[in-house]
């Protein structure tokens, strides 16, 4: 993929706080398993999209840097390696390259895109700066049988695939033969069937390579000979061994955010821990309808897991007066959240471990190709800063999972549908969807329309097609009538998206009768609000959040 990842602070429900180290990359705790496949990254944007249709495929995988690959191939002992992309071009002479003990392990290799250009540069063959590459959709035509091919592709066919590259492969190395060709690349696809290492030009992790998740599959299947029986049920089993062991007789205690990660992290636990684990929820006021109430009533009512739930609402809203600014408002919650938290604990007697819903894109997006830290948009918050403030080490049981699969294990662990497919929600909650002063009364107006947006969104089916959609209340006061009087009341936002990751993210394309009768219903039913307009803006340019 011949473009950087663009500059961005880790998503989700990533820990954020102003810490250079939390930039830097932390190897997962490994899961006990054999069957694994390494996944090089030399700096792809679209690196995540491989791990993902290797996992699709029933096969666990990892993402390591390549200037950590040595040591993760190390650690793993992968039976196959996957090399990424990359914005670099290996004929730079400080181009990323692939780790020696990589190379000559023996193991199957597959190179994408600038991985097959590095695989070819450091086995011999030749590489030539392009001077006008290959973007987007190309046909490729299938000259030989290869095992990459096996069910899926016949000689003589044409498939369509995703280019991106400007350098390309020249000249093979020895023992490589061509198996595809495409007008702009000779050697679209090539293969080394007695090393088993294999290698495309084209990236078969995007969908616009529609057949590319099938070939991922014939890599790991075929080549490395994996059965594919990874699954969420296996990954219960290891991880809650694994977190007995981890903590012993200790504590833990584990912030809920009322989001799906938190949830499943907790039950997770608990399963492994039963009362060891005591959970912490503090309600700062900015939460959305109901969502304190389904809380408490989910963890002790339902599971009987032990709660504290700590009403903070006027401490946070207290705080908050007078504050307009989007980074102090993060600042001053994120604080105010580990200051509660941090209290609580203490009350309940302390605990040597914190339990966090980190996922694998927090992990791994926190890494840059250049490995310096990013720009921060914006200071995400979670509980990043207790680990050092209260000296607790970090259970992390959703680490190596991406949110589908948190969600997947939700619904193993008997999680509730209404949790396991809830929409992202923020740390700071409503206070950075109400742009200016948050006050309490805001919170409440919003907190209706909202209710009200969603209530509509549910009875149309439309909520698990979208993958965040909330309202704002903006700073605006217009004129509006209303029966016989005139109005001057607030402006609300309504914003819905379309996403895999939250890295990007597409408008959902509402259709006018659906806008007119959210819009109608909130005017009609919320005080102070009197004009309701939807939001435009794909990610980027702009953000999903407004702050
Ligand atoms: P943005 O607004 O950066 O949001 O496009 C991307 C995704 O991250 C969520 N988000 C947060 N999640 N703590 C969180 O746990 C935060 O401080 C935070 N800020 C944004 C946002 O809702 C979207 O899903």
């Amino acid at each position: 993929m011949d473009a950087s990842r663009p500059n961005k602070p880790p998503q989700g429900c990533a820990q954020c706080l102003d810490s250079a180290d939390l930039f830097a990359y932390r190897p997962t705790m490994s899961i006990q398993t054999t069957e694994s496949v390494l996944i090089v990254d030399f700096g792809s944007q679209v690196t995540q999209l491989i791990a993902r249709r290797v996992r699709e495929a029933g096969v666990y995988s990892e993402i390591a840097p390549f200037s950590a690959a040595a040591e993760a191939f190390a650690r793993m002992d992968p039976v196959g390696i996957i090399l990424s992309g990359s914005p670099a071009s290996v004929l730079d002479a400080d181009g990323p390259r692939i780790p020696e003990e990589i190379l000559q392990s023996g193991r199957p290799i597959l190179g994408i895109c600038y991985g097959q250009q590095s695989l070819t540069h450091q086995l011999g063959g030749e590489v030539t700066l392009g001077d006008s590459g290959e973007f987007g959709r190309a046909f490729i035509e299938i000259q030989d049988d290869c095992a990459l091919f096996d069910g899926l592709w016949k000689v003589g066919e044409k498939h369509q695939v995703w280019m991106s590259h400007g350098d390309k492969v020249t000249k093979l190395a020895d023992g490589f033969r061509p198996v595809a060709s495409s007008p702009g690349a000779p050697f679209a696809v090539i293969a080394d069937d007695e090393r088993r290492i294999y290698a495309m030009q084209f990236h078969p992790e995007v969908v616009h390579t529609p057949d590319g998740g099938k070939l991922l599959k014939n890599f790991v299947r075929h080549v490395c000979g994996l059965a594919g029986d990874w699954t969420m049920a296996e990954f219960r089993k290891t991880k809650i061994a694994e977190i007995r062991e981890q903590v012993g007789e200790g504590r833990v205690i584990c912030g809920l955010s009322g989001g799906v990660d938190s949830a499943v992290a907790a039950l997770l636990i608990h399963e492994a821990i039963g009362d060891q684990l005591t959970c912490v929820f503090v309600d700062g006021g900015i939460l959305r309808m109901g969502e304190a109430e389904q809380v408490v009533s989910l963890f002790r009512g339902h599971y009987n897991i032990p709660l504290v739930h700590v009403d903070a609402s006027t401490l946070f809203l207290k705080g908050l007066e007078g504050v307009t600014d989007p980074e102090k408002k993060r600042k001053f919650i994120g604080k105010t959240f580990i200051d509660v938290f941090e209290d609580e604990a203490k009350k309940i007697g302390g605990a040597e471990f914190l339990a966090q819903g980190t996922l694998y894109p927090d992990v791994i997006e926190s890494v840059s190709f250049t490995g310096g830290p990013s720009v921060t948009i914006k200071s995400h918050h979670n509980v990043g800063g207790l680990p050092e403030r209260m000296n607790m080490k970090l259970v992390e049981p959703l680490r190596e999972l991406f949110k589908d699969e948190v969600r997947a294990l939700g619904r193993e662990l008997g999680l509730p549908e209404i949790f396991v497919g809830r929409h992202p929600f923020p740390g700071p909650g409503l206070a950075i969807r109400i742009p200016g002063e948050v006050t309490r009364e805001r919170c409440d107006i919003l907190r209706k329309a909202d209710a009200i947006y969603l209530e509509e969104i549910r009875n149309a089916g439309l909520y698990d097609a979208i993958w965040q959609a909330f309202a704002v209340l903006l700073p605006v006061k217009t004129v509006g009538v209303m029966g016989d009087g005139r109005t001057y009341d607030s402006v609300c936002g309504l914003r819905a998206v379309t996403s895999t990751d939250g890295m990007t993210a597409d408008i959902y394309p509402f259709d006018a009768a659906f806008l007119s009768r959210v819009a109608t219903r909130i005017i009609n039913e919320v005080k102070g609000i009197n004009r309701v307009v939807y939001d435009y803006t794909s990610k980027p340019p702009g953000t999903i959040e407004w702050e």
